[in-house]
């Protein structure tokens, strides 16, 4: 259990508190590329603030405070010009610094005046890779945007899934780190919700085992099923939750990153990216753009969606409650993990508040070239389904390149299974 304040020291994600602090030190998604292209302002609430997201007519990416600086009217239905967002009340232009550019009636009126130098609203960095759109909100001199491996490879095809969760970043990202929930959210119950039958599915073994080790991006996991020893892929390789708010599950063919993206205390922006490969020597098919698409989260009935995997750990996150009452936990054996990623988190706060730069934070270029994680090795085979596999609800709009894709793979060695890093954590 965390005590009230020190549970609100790592939730509390606006600026100047504890947790705040410490996530603006980070880069986190805020939109699929392509949601741009369809509309080239949306409204964004990150850490706390409220902002709007544009493209002008030149390209240019900002990000800046979403109300106008003259009577404060809404700039996400502002106009993106050649060189900046227009305001289409008084026709005010700021550009992606925040800077107030032109003040159409005042100029007119002022040819020489130099109101508008003084006028200012927040502005923040905002950088593309791999069919996403990242912001940072910290202090200068700002880390590198990190160039996690999977989202730089040019021949791969790949599927953004949105979740707007209305529950704290923390609960998201501690699902993280705690495997045992992967056989009963997941095998045990959902093999109730979906078939009746109350046991684990068949293949499916229980957990025998959990380890967790500190590294340089973040945290390690692993994981002994039944059947299974610590020579196998899970326990030996693991794979990684970068910290503090990403996981990164797959292999060579497939990956998943789940970004938990603070929206403020009480909302997560959840980003599910999915990469695939083709087989070495083969050629996956091109997408124009990444596509995306928001993901359902209740069904006809009001109720949160509970057959689909992804979905079932929304549903566990959400009701938690909108900040997860830690003060009320009895925390046993297959909670280490959290504890631990908990200490960690507490342990980076406080070195950011003592002027330090946190863990994980790039500033080599050469380095963040494109950045190689831990992953189990190739299980694709023996226990993976060829094909796409719906893992959040909704409507897929990848499959056919996806299977295109995971064809190329057809007759390659596979090996022999490893247990439960093919699920969602
Ligand atoms: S309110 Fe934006 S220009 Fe007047
Ligand atoms: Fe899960």
């Amino acid at each position: 259990m965390l005590s009230v304040k020190a549970n609100q020291e790592l939730t509390q994600v606006s600026a100047g508190t504890p947790g705040g602090e410490l996530m603006r030190r980070y880069w986190h998604p805020i939109a699929a590329t392509a949601e741009l292209d369809e509309r080239p302002t949306k409204p964004v609430r990150l850490l706390g603030e409220d902002l709007v997201l544009y493209r002008d007519r030149s390209g240019t990416l900002g990000l800046i405070e979403r109300f106008c600086p003259h009577r404060r009217v809404d700039l996400s239905y502002g106009i993106p010009e050649e060189n900046g967002l227009r305001c289409m009340y008084h026709g005010w232009m700021m550009d992606e610094t925040g800077q107030c550019i032109e003040q159409p009636f005042e100029e007119t009126v002022h040819p020489d005046g130099r109101f508008k130098e003084k006028v200012k609203i927040a502005g923040y960095p905002v950088e593309e890779l791999g069919g996403l759109i990242f912001a940072y909100m910290g202090p200068q001199p700002m880390p590198l945007l990190p160039r996690w491996e999977q989202l730089t490879w040019d021949n791969a095809v790949r599927e953004i899934c949105i979740s707007e969760l209305p529950c704290n970043w923390l609960q998201c990202q501690e699902n993280s780190l705690d495997p045992v929930h992967n056989e009963w959210l997941h095998a045990y119950y959902g093999n109730v919700v979906r078939n009746g039958v109350h046991a684990l599915p068949e293949l499916r073994g229980t957990h025998l085992k959990i380890g967790f080790d500190v590294f340089e991006h973040g945290i390690i996991k692993r994981r002994v099923e039944a059947g299974y020893t610590e020579e196998d892929d899970d326990w030996k390789e693991g794979h990684p939750i970068m910290f503090p708010n990403i996981l990164l599950v797959g292999d060579e063919v497939r990956s998943t990153f789940q970004f938990h993206v603070p929206v403020d205390d009480e909302n997560t922006y959840h980003v599910s990216y999915y990469v695939w490969r083709p087989a070495p020597g083969a050629q996956a098919p091109r997408q124009e753009s990444v596509p995306y698409r928001y993901v359902p989260l209740k069904d006809e009935n009001d109720r949160y969606i509970n057959d689909i995997l992804f979905n079932q750990d929304y549903l566990a996150w959400v009701t938690q409650g909108p900040v997860a009452k830690r003060h009320l936990e009895k925390l046993g054996e297959s909670d280490k993990g959290t504890i631990l990623f908990r200490k960690l988190l507490q342990e980076q706060a406080q070195l950011v508040a003592d002027g330090g730069d946190p863990m994980n934070t790039f500033r080599d270029p050469e380095q963040n070239e494109a950045i190689s994680l831990p992953l189990e090795h190739v299980k694709f085979g023996n226990r993976r389904r060829m094909g796409y596999t719906l893992v959040e609800a909704g409507e897929p709009v990848v499959a056919d390149v996806v299977n295109e894709t995971l064809e190329s793979w057809e007759g390659m060695r596979s090996l022999p299974r490893t247990a439960g890093a093919a699920h969602g954590a």
